[in-house]
């Protein structure tokens, strides 16, 4: 058996976690790949919210394992407070429940403050406009081999090796001429991370090798494509690879059991970041999506950028990340609109809007036109939309499509 591996194919929340979720009903291990809380993926189930920012987003399927990856980044502050926020709605994680691979490398203080420092010495031009978590920095000293990781809490020399990357970050900060970060306040998250991520740290992967032909796992990927490290629009991209590929790297599954990538795209186009942006709208249609798809982020509140849906840049992402369908999300929120435009061939092609996604049993014809049009662009099918944030509100155009092929 294959296993699916979602990903966001525009520049991050298109649904991922959504779409993760539904699946993960039917699945035995949610895993994340990449990145850390710099995500924010939203789930809705009977009118109650819930984000996920370094949890896999199958914390609401009481049956699923959830499982960090290596390939991730975790802050222990934000994951205590994420696991606090995660009982408070009634889901109280257990080792049993959620595990972190030994490999994954902690977010300390210093690596906040690098992140401020890279962000607030940069001008207008060249400020990324980060999410501030100190991912950049995180993912810099693990490739510098000096980072300090989940499986190392408990080694006697891990307050030393705290010290030497607190020295490191001080070196930079010094030269920059910025306020130093303490030694104290980083030990401190240190002595957090040994009391509370111990307990879920795990060197034990062989369930994934075993059981892959009977169990279905979810492999969850955060950001998107153009976020991607090496494939997006660098430098305004992500410090992680967001690509499907990846989860053969940033988990400890098979390759061979890895597929379908299954891609999120927003009918609309969203960046809440700086870097380029062909089709935005700096205007009240802009506004007005911003608004009725309430574009703010679920990590930092920021007001996302909107524009019309970009196909070229998604067909590029389609063909690289080797993505078999799509889940279109947000449809919904253009319902309304007089015309929707989006780019193809660097040119921008209208199509009459539609009043609601659906006419009785069917898609409106004016959104089947849209739908089509997306379909014969990417060369592969749209196996559901999206019509609403809760984990029901989805239109199956493919009922049968087979996520688990063998
Ligand atoms: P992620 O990071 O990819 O998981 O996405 P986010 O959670 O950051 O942002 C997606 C937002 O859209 C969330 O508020 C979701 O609840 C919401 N959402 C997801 N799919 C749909 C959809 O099809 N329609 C509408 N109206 N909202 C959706
Ligand atoms: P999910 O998983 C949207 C963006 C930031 C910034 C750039 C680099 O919820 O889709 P970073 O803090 O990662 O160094 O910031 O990437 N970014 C996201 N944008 N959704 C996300 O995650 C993002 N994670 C990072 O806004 O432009
Ligand atoms: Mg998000």
């Amino acid at each position: 058996m294959r296993h699916p591996i979602v990903v966001g194919l525009q520049y991050g929340d298109e649904g991922k976690g959504k779409i993760t979720d539904t699946l993960a009903r039917q699945a035995d291990f949610v895993i994340r790949f990449n990145g850390g809380n710099n995500a924010g993926h939203t789930l809705w189930l009977e009118g109650k919210k819930l984000v996920t920012h370094s949890v896999p987003s199958g914390v609401l399927s009481s049956h699923a394992v959830n499982f960090i990856g290596a390939g991730c980044v975790l802050d222990p502050v934000a994951f205590t407070k994420e696991l606090e926020e995660l009982v408070a709605a009634g889901v109280d994680l257990g080792p049993e429940r959620l595990k972190i691979d030994f490999r994954v490398h902690l977010i300390f203080p210093l690596h906040r403050n690098l992140d401020k420092a890279r962000e607030g010495s940069a001008t207008a031009q060249q400020s990324i406009g980060t999410t501030l978590r100190g991912i950049g920095p995180t993912y810099s000293t693990k490739m510098d081999r000096i980072g300090v990781r989940a499986g190392d809490l408990l080694e006697p020399d891990v307050e030393e090796r705290v010290e030497k990357l607190v020295r490191h970050a001080n070196f930079t900060l010094k030269g920059l001429g910025l306020p130093e970060t303490e030694l104290k306040e980083n030990l401190e998250v240190l002595a957090l991370a040994k009391s509370l991520i111990s307990k879920h740290v795990s060197r034990e992967f062989a369930p994934f090798y075993k059981s892959r032909a009977t169990k279905k796992c979810v492999l969850e990927g955060a950001q998107g494509i153009l976020l991607d490290l090496d494939h997006g629009s660098y430098p305004f991209v992500t410090s992680s690879n967001t690509l499907g590929a990846y989860a053969a790297v940033g988990t400890p599954f098979p390759l061979g059991g890895l597929g379908p990538v299954v891609g999120v795209a927003k009918a609309y186009l969203t960046r809440v970041g700086n870097g380029p942006f062909p089709t935005e709208l700096k205007n009240e249609t802009g506004e007005r999506i911003r608004q009725n798809g309430g574009e703010f982020g679920a990590t930092t509140g920021r007001a996302r950028r909107t524009g019309w849906l970009n196909l070229d840049e998604l067909r590029a992402g389609v063909q690289i990340a080797d993505v078999s369908t799509i889940v279109l999300t947000k449809s919904d929120v253009l319902c309304g609109e007089k015309e929707v435009f989006a780019l193809l061939d660097g040119e921008l092609k209208r199509f009459e809007g539609w009043p609601s996604l659906t006419e009785g049993s069917a898609l409106h014809p004016n959104f089947e036109t849209f739908v089509a049009f997306i379909e014969k662009a990417m060369g592969i099918p749209v196996c559901a939309i999206g019509t609403g944030p809760d984990r029901t509100d989805v239109y199956w155009r493919h009922k049968d499509y087979n996520f688990w092929p063998t």
